[in-house]
C-alpha cells in the first residue's frame, strides 16, 4: 500500500515496527544509518518516514526534516522521541514533523499515526491537484471555462461574430445563454451599436407586441404617445429574444414577417421602417419538440435556427465547476472587501459531484452565499447549501477513524442535518435531542441562521 522507511539504530525497534507495518500491507525498508537512509530517499519516493530523534549524539530527525523541506517532498515524517525530552519533540514539530511519539512505542499507536499521516498526504496531494486545476482557467468576454465543450462553443462564438446570421442558443436555465449572446455582440462588427434583451416569457402578450414592434399614438386604449419598438431602437445592434419558445402563435407570425421583410410596422401605423438588427434567440425549451407538437411555427424555427448553439448543462462539463466557483468566490470577496476564499478538498469534491440543476446561476448563488457565511479563509462543506450536500453524497460518520468525542458528535450531527436537507426539527428528533439543544450546538459550530 504505502512506502515506508524506518530509520532507527536499534534493530529490535526496527523489527517490531516493520513487522507490524508489513502486516498492514505496507512496503517497509529498514535503515540503521542516516546517510544511507537519506541516499535511499533520493532514489525512492517514500510516503512516510519513521525515525529516531537522536543517532550517535546527532539530532538525526532534524536532518531528515530538513531534507524533506528542501525538496518540497510530500513525505510525512513521524519522529520517535525519548521519554521526557520535551524540547526534542518541540523542535521536531517546529521543523514540520507530522507527529512525535514517545519511545518505547506501542506498534498499534504507530500504525494509527501512520494511517493518519497517509490521509493527510492524500489531502495535500488533492489540494495541489485542485490548485493546479484552478490555475488553468480561460476567460473570454467574462465567460469562464475550462471544459472542451465550452472551448468549442467559444470557438463558435468567435466565428459566428464575423457574420450577421441569426443564432439560436439552446440550453437549460442558468447555463449562460445571455452571456454568450452578449459575447457574440461584443465580438461582432456591431459592437459599438446597442445590445438589447427582451424576455418574451415574462411580458404579457399585449405589451410584448408594442415592446417589440412599437406603436403609434392612440393605436390602442392607453397608447398616450407613440413609441418605438425594440426592432427600431436596436438599429445597428443586436437584439436578444430570450425565451423565444414562449411566444404566442400570433406574435410568432408577426415576428416571422418582420424577419422576412427586414422592416417593421408599428401598431396603428401604415408606414414600415427599415430595420438593421442582428437577432440572437435563446430558449431553455427543446424548440424542435415545440415545433412537432405545434406550439412553435416551423418556418420561424428555421428562420431563427440558421446557426445553432447548444450550451451543455453544468453537470455535463464538470471541468468548469471549480474554475467557475473560484471566479465567483473572488468576485464576491472583492465586493465584500475580503480576501478570496480557498476551496478545501472536501468542499471541492462536493461541488464536483452536485447535480447543479440550476446550472451556473445556482453555483454563483451558492458562492455568493458562502462568501457571506464562511468565517475563515477557506470554503468548507458546512458553508455550502444543504441542497449541494445531497443525501447519498454526505459522508457517513467516520467510525473507523480516531477523534475526540466532540468532533465525532459534530460530524454526526452535520451528517444527519444534511441528510434531512437542513430541517432542524427532523434532525433533532432523529438525534433524540431537543431543538434548543441542537440549535445551541449548531451555533457553537459557527452556524449562522439561514
Ligand atoms: N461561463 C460562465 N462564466 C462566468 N459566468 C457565467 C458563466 N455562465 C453563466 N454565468 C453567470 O451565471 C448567471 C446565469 O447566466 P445567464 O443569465 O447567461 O444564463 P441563462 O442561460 O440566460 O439563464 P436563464 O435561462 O435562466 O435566463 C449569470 O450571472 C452569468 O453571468
Ligand atoms: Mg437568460
Amino acid at each position: 500500500m504505502a512506502r515506508i522507511l524506518v530509520l532507527d539504530e536499534q534493530q529490535a525497534v526496527r523489527k517490531e515496527l516493520s513487522v507490524s507495518l508489513r502486516d498492514k500491507g505496507h512496503g517497509v525498508e529498514e535503515f540503521s544509518d542516516a546517510a544511507q537512509a537519506l541516499q535511499r530517499m533520493e532514489e525512492e519516493d517514500f510516503d512516510v518516514v519513521l525515525c529516531d530523534f537522536w543517532a550517535r549524539e546527532r539530532p538525526l530527525a532534524l536532518d531528515v526534516l530538513a531534507w524533506v523541506k528542501a525538496r518540497e517532498a510530500t513525505t510525512e515524517v513521524i519522529v520517535l522521541a525519548h521519554q521526557g525530552k520535551v524540547e526534542d519533540a518541540v523542535r521536531a514539530t517546529k521543523e514540520g514533523a507530522y507527529d512525535v511519539l514517545a519511545r518505547p512505542c506501542d506498534p498499534n499507536m504507530v500504525i494509527r499515526t501512520v494511517q493518519r499521516a497517509l490521509e493527510r498526504k492524500r489531502l495535500k496531494r488533492q489540494v495541489r491537484h485542485l490548485s493546479s486545476v484552478l490555475k488553468r482557467r480561460f476567460r473570454v468576454e467574462g465567460i469562464v471555462y475550462r471544459s472542451e465543450q465550452m472551448a468549442e462553443i467559444i470557438g463558435l462564438v468567435k466565428r459566428v461574430s464575423q457574420v450577421d446570421a441569426t443564432v439560436l442558443i439552446q440550453g437549460e436555465s442558468g447555463t449562460g445563454k445571455e452571456l454568450i449572446a452578449r459575447a457574440i455582440h461584443a465580438q461582432s462588427a456591431r459592437r459599438n451599436g446597442p445590445f438589447h434583451a427582451i424576455d418574451c416569457g415574462s411580458i404579457p402578450e399585449s405589451l410584448l407586441e408594442s415592446e417589440l414592434f412599437g406603436h403609434t399614438k392612440g393605436a390602442f386604449t392607453g397608447a398616450m404617445s407613440a413609441r418605438k419598438g425594440l426592432f427600431e431602437v436596436t438599429f445597428g445592434g443586436t437584439l436578444l429574444l430570450d425565451e423565444v419558445g414562449e411566444l404566442s402563435l400570433p406574435v410568432q407570425v408577426r415576428l416571422l414577417r418582420v424577419l422576412q421583410e427586414r422592416e417593421v410596422r408599428p401598431l396603428g401605423s401604415d408606414r414600415a421602417h427599415k430595420i438593421d438588427v442582428r437577432i440572437v434567440a435563446a430558449t431553455n425549451k427543446d424548440l424542435q419538440k415545440e415545433v412537432s407538437r405545434g406550439a412553435f411555427r416551423e418556418d420561424l424555427f428555421y428562420r431563427l435556427n440558421v446557426i445553432s448553439m447548444q450550451i451543455p448543462p453544468l453537470r455535463e462539463r464538470p471541468d468548469d465547476i471549480l474554475p467557475l466557483a473560484e471566479f465567483f468566490l473572488q468576485n464576491y470577496a472583492k465586493r465584500a472587501r475580503r480576501s478570496p476564499l480557498k476551496i478545501d478538498p472536501a468542499a471541492g469534491n462536493l461541488l464536483l459531484r452536485n447535480r447543479w440543476s440550476g446550472n451556473v446561476r445556482e453555483l454563483e448563488n451558492a458562492m455568493q452565499r458562502a462568501v457571506a457565511l464562511a468565517s475563515g479563509d477557506t470554503l468548507k462543506v458546512e458553508d455550502l447549501p444543504y441542497a449541494t450536500v445531497d443525501e447519498p453524497l454526505a459522508p457517513p460518520p467516520p467510525l473507523d477513524e480516531e477523534g475526540t468525542l466532540e468532533d465525532m458528535e459534530k460530524r454526526y450531527i452535520l451528517y444527519v442535518l444534511n441528510k434531512h436537507k437542513g430541517n432542524r426539527a427532523h434532525t433533532a428528533s432523529v438525534l433524540g435531542i431537543g431543538r434548543n439543544t441542537l440549535w445551541r450546538k449548531l451555533k457553537s459550530y459557527g452556524y449562522k441562521d439561514r
